[in-house]
């Protein structure tokens, strides 16, 4: 993609998400308890799902004005699926404590309000750069759930799993979960509720947290990369940006 974009989007992301680390914790997951954890997790839960919320909202505005792309329908219902699945992240970080103190409800939405409709105005006019914030937002998601699982795997296998936890991975109907696990694994099955580790503690729940972030990162790659949420082929990687030499040679060659 665009330099200047890819650039733009990855220091404002980057930004954002070290003054979240500054704020809570100072990055070090291994210091705190789960709960003050949990705070920090509830910010970034609370500012990761608005993207969706924003997609929808164009989508169903031009849809409105009569643009009606095939295939929209599909990635609608999909990003409905990804909102879902973040507002259960967001429910699970709620019910260990997370949203507790009034600074860390006010912070988070005040920065999900801002930052919807910054993503609103991007997507309206670039579909890739919007869904390339979104990728950045979620490789550090899952980055963070993932140094998270390894620092305190012995505390979190001691703790219970939050009943809304065993409600949304064990007890409700799959099908709004499998709809966002759009790109299929190295053996070609596509992801499901059904690959999941059965919840035996609160380690398994972030396990299952920190891989739908993985999804939604799959998802969003495929669709910066290819306009496609399955994308092509199977094997996923980071978007990269274009410098501008060599787009100016690939202008050239196409003139002549
Ligand atoms: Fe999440
Ligand atoms: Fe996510």
């Amino acid at each position: 993609m665009d330099d200047g974009v890819f650039q733009f989007n990855k220091f404002l992301i980057d930004t954002v998400y070290d003054v979240i680390c500054l704020i809570y914790n100072k990055n070090d997951l291994s210091k705190h308890s789960i709960e003050q954890c949990a705070s920090r997790f509830y910010v970034l839960e609370t500012v990761a799902r608005v993207p969706y919320f924003g997609y929808l909202s164009v989508m169903h505005l031009k849809e409105t004005f009569g643009n009606r792309a095939v295939g929209d329908k599909d990635r609608m219902r999909t990003h409905y699926a990804e909102a879902d699945n973040e507002l259960h992240h967001l429910l699970i970080m709620e019910s260990l404590g997370g949203n507790s103190s009034l600074f860390d409800r006010t912070l988070a939405q005040s920065m999900a309000f801002g930052y919807y409709w910054y993503v609103v105005g991007v997507y309206s006019f670039s579909e890739q750069a919007a869904y390339h914030l979104s990728e950045l937002i979620e490789d550090h998601a899952y980055n963070t759930y993932d140094k998270f699982l390894s620092t305190n795997e012995d505390t979190l296998r001691k703790m219970p799993v939050p009943a809304i936890a065993r409600k949304y991975y064990e007890e409700e109907n799959p099908f709004m979960f499998d709809l966002f696990c759009t790109v299929k694994e190295a053996k070609g099955e596509p992801s499901s509720l059904a690959s999941r580790p059965k919840l035996e503690s609160l380690y398994d729940v972030f396990v299952n947290v920190r891989n739908d972030e993985r999804e939604h990162w799959k998802t969003l790659c495929n669709l910066v990369q290819y306009e496609d949420m399955r994308g092509v082929g199977q094997v996923v990687s980071s978007t990269r940006s274009t410098p501008k030499e060599l787009v100016a040679v690939g202008a050239a060659d196409n003139s002549a």
